[in-house]
């Protein structure tokens, strides 16, 4: 009774102008494993449950990269959207789905673009919430101990009333708060970022979308008569204009009043930013990070995150705590400190050019 579902449809706008919206970051060997993001978040998923019973939720325009990159899965475990709409339908349309084939499934939902060292712990934590979901009407979530007041997270309060020995009640879940805010969850101390998996029955997210949001809980939930036959592509593309535009984080997470967090420890990174190719890279003894360090010449520079493969000579002089980063034809160059603003920017450009 075990699914899964990987989120695949985000163009990783933060991470440009290596993840471009025609080959976005997920689909990218970023770490230089041999392996793209999705291949090594499909095989981990694989000592988690039947092959046949993991789903790719994506835009249509990626179903060639997908079909490219997971050979092994059949035409019917790819769902397409036809636009974006963040993560609350792109989970609705996966969760829906299994709950019609089978509505006693555990269904873990995970993002494409993490990394996690630790695939047996990670696996161990997964297992422990699917068990805990399939007999509990619990919205489950993977907490991370933050190590920074990072702005791109969700942050989750979690309190002492513990069940079946490691789920804690969560108190407040709060979506990418801002720098002032994030700064006082991390002295509080009892804090963890969400890790963007988790853990539920199918029962349970079905009835969180009929409490939370209601309009889409109606568009998926008419869809049923049509899933897993040849009219579930063209009706499902049809209704998907009408879905709001909204993550699951903003759309449920942070409203329900049934939600348990695992405190979990996998050596999990979001790879979501610059910072956190910066936080995982080798840096010599100023802090410098040089990916690949073919020819970066510094002068009096430290703490920068420089990415400029090829031929290019690239010196740096008196530069502190900056990325710089070419690819595809493009440079960006940024402090570090204000990497956020990379989607906004990515967004004006997209108009201009
Ligand atoms: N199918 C589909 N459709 N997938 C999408 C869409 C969409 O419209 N938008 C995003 N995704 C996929 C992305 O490709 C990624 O794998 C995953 O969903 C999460 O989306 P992000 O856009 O990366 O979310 P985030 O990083 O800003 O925030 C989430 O993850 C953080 C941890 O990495 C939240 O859950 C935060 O609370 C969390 O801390
Ligand atoms: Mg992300």
């Amino acid at each position: 009774n075990y699914y899964a579902i990987i989120m695949a449809g985000g163009i990783g706008s933060r991470f440009w102008p290596i993840s471009r919206t025609s080959h976005p970051k997920q689909f990218i060997d970023i770490l230089g494993t041999g392996k793209t993001l999705i291949q090594n978040t499909y095989e981990r998923f694989l000592k988690v449950c039947p092959k046949e019973n993991i789903y790719v939720v994506t835009n249509e325009n990626y179903t060639k990269l997908v079909k490219q990159q997971l050979p092994d899965m059949e035409d019917q475990q790819i769902l397409t959207e036809p636009v974006m709409r963040n993560t609350a339908p792109c989970v609705a349309y996966g969760c829906f789905k299994i709950e019609s084939l089978n509505p006693d499934a555990a269904i873990v939902v995970a993002p494409s673009d993490q990394q996690i060292l630790d695939e047996d712990a990670f696996v161990a934590a997964i297992e422990k919430s699917l068990q805990t979901a399939a007999s509990n009407d619990y919205l489950i979530t993977l907490g991370i101990k933050p190590s920074r007041p990072d702005t791109g997270y969700g942050y989750i309060q979690y309190t002492d009333n513990v069940i079946n020995d490691e789920f804690h009640k969560v108190k407040t879940f709060t979506e990418k708060p801002t720098l002032e805010i994030a700064k006082t969850f991390i002295q509080s101390g009892d804090f963890l970022w969400n890790a963007g998996i988790f853990v539920w029955s199918a029962k349970t997210i079905v009835k969180a979308f009929n409490q939370y949001l209601p309009e889409m809980h109606e568009i998926f939930a008419d869809a049923k008569p049509v899933y897993n036959s040849d009219k579930e592509k063209p009706h499902v593309h049809n209704v998907y204009q009408q879905c709001v535009n909204i993550s699951i984080d903003y759309g449920i997470m942070e409203k329900a009043d049934n939600v348990y967090v695992l405190p979990s420890d996998f050596g999990w990174s979001d790879l979501g930013t610059w910072a956190s190719i910066y936080d995982l890279a080798e840096k010599d003894y100023v802090g410098n990070a040089v990916i690949p360090a073919e020819k970066v010449i510094m002068y009096d520079s430290s703490n920068c995150m420089v990415n400029v493969p090829g031929e290019k000579l690239v010196i740096l002089q008196g530069l502190h705590d900056y990325i710089v980063v070419e690819s595809n034809n493009s440079l960006l160059i940024c402090p570090r400190d204000q990497e956020q603003n990379i989607k906004q920017v990515v967004a004006d450009v997209k108009n201009k050019f």
